[in-house]
């Protein structure tokens, strides 16, 4: 462990922060959110999804950064440090979070590499005047349905791979580059510009026929729907949106500055991750019901209707190729986070250089990551093959968001609620003394001790049907 060697840092909280939303904000807002919220049933997903963010996303980061900036440290070395037991159980939370970050990325990968696709086709012009159903076999075509029956040689198969090994190859040149270096200087520019597109969107949506009943969808509560699983989800796809339960906030902590107000930022990014996921359903929903495509079509949904929005529309080609691009940006923004931590990890715990950490890192993804490519639908290539009766795409969804990452969260939670002394988390929530927050430390150590895990364990016994709520 090079615990001396001199980290490379970000230049202001503000960066920090950004950097952290950079993290947060992805192909979890635009792909995953409004796809959740359709096959969870609108409104009732909604609600439930915003109450897990507050009650146990946000404390949840709250601690990563406690514990990142305290420890100035990697997720393993971190646990290592701030206990003072070189082989502490609790640094298996890092490794637990090598896991995940691997699982996630063997489909994250994915789903980005149909964003570069959709790019590049959109360049192309292919898309205008499309009709719901010549997007549907697009999507399909895109995603290797039918590889089943295809030679693996065959351009079904290999597309799809094709676009993940090139975002894996700009991903790891990216991050080959160095943190401050690399990854601050492309999302300053890009949040903006995904916003204003974002909203440009909403407007073209929200005036399509029909579009009301995409708002009622979206904001009509009916709890009748819920299942243990929606809440499961609902809760899996906090801890996937921001990025939490895995050490990615611990390592993006040990950048913060000294004065950042630890206790604030999760909040800020909280909100601003919820205001650019509904951005997102406001766009996708309106045009769902204006051009009758299933609500709860799944991992299509985005791909799907945003070649819609933009279709008989002024310029709308030129917008749909900029909407695609500043997602594969938003996706490539997540990813290096994603990538961070095992490559940070190895590199300090093995005493590589950060080039060879990132290269061995995404070799290992491209190699299981195929998988998920030929998994995406169930007749694609490795689609027959099922794990507990999930493809492997499935599976590394499933997994990570529904059970490494809350598992992660949770011990993150037990650490600094019950492990951590009081007084080293007001010190580090108030900047040793310098804020004035005690009040607003005490209640999120309450929080961290009775609240949050509490909700994380009675989820998880409740998806597996031992108690019921
Ligand atoms: N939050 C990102 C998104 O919504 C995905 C992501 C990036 C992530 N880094 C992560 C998820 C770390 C979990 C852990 O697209």
């Amino acid at each position: 462990m090079s615990t001396g060697s001199k980290r490379d840092g970000f230049s202001s909280t503000l960066a920090a922060l950004m950097v952290a939303l950079g993290s947060a904000v992805g192909l979890g807002n635009i792909w995953k959110f409004p796809y959740m919220t359709g096959t969870g049933g609108g409104g009732a997903f909604l609600v439930i999804y915003l109450f897990f963010v507050f009650c146990v996303a946000v404390p949840i980061m709250i601690s990563e950064f406690v514990i990142g900036r305290r420890s100035r440290m990697n997720a393993v070395g971190a646990f290592r440090k701030l206990t003072g037991n070189p082989r502490t159980p609790w640094s298996g939370i890092g490794f637990l979070g090598a896991v995940s970050s691997y699982l996630i990325m063997f489909f994250y990968s994915c789903v980005a590499g149909w964003v570069y696709c959709y790019t590049f086709k959109a360049a192309t012009g292919v898309f205008a005047d499309i009709t719901k159903e010549g997007a549907g076999a697009m999507f399909a075509s895109t995603i290797g349905v039918g590889g089943a029956d295809a030679s693996f040689f065959s351009s079904t198969v290999l597309a799809p791979i094709f676009w993940q090994i090139l975002v894996l190859v700009v991903v790891g040149t990216i991050i080959s580059l160095g943190v401050a270096r690399g990854i601050e200087r492309a999302i300053k520019f890009m949040m903006p510009a995904l916003f204003v597109l974002l909203i440009i969107c909403v407007v073209r949506a929200l005036t399509l026929p029909g579009a009301g009943d995409g708002l009622r969808f979206l904001f009509h509560v009916d709890f009748k729907q819920v299942t243990p699983g929606v809440i499961l989800a609902a809760m899996g796809l906090a801890f996937f949106k921001l990025s939490l339960g895995m050490g990615t906030m611990i390592t993006y902590g040990s950048y913060f500055t000294d004065d950042a107000d630890l206790s604030v930022a999760p909040l800020k990014i909280a909100i601003a991750d919820i205001c650019i996921s509904m951005l997102a359903g406001l766009a996708i929903f309106p045009t769902v019901f204006s051009f009758g495509v299933e609500p709860g079509a799944g991992p299509g949904l985005l791909f799907i209707t945003i070649p819609l929005v933009f279709s008989q529309m002024p310029f709308g080609q030129v917008l749909l190729f900029a909407f695609f691009l500043l997602t594969a940006f938003a996706a490539n923004g997540a990813m290096l986070s994603l990538v961070e931590v095992p490559t940070i990890w190895m590199s300090e715990e093995f005493n590589i250089s950060r080039k060879k950490s990132a290269l061995i890192n995404c070799v290992i993804i491209g190699a299981v990551g195929i998988l998920a490519a030929g998994s995406a639908d169930g007749s694609g290539y490795f689609g027959g093959i099922t794990i507990f009766g999930r493809g492997f795409f499935d599976l590394f969804d499933y997994l990570s968001s529904n059970v490494t990452m809350p598992v992660g969260g949770l011990c993150i939670a037990v650490f600094t609620g019950y492990v951590m002394k009081r007084g080293d988390l007001f010190d580090e929530l108030s900047n040793h003394g310098m804020l004035r927050n005690e009040c607003r430390a005490g209640f999120i150590r309450v929080l961290l001790r009775y609240v949050t895990p509490v909700l994380v364990m009675v989820i998880f016994l409740n998806a597996l049907g031992i108690i019921k709520i």
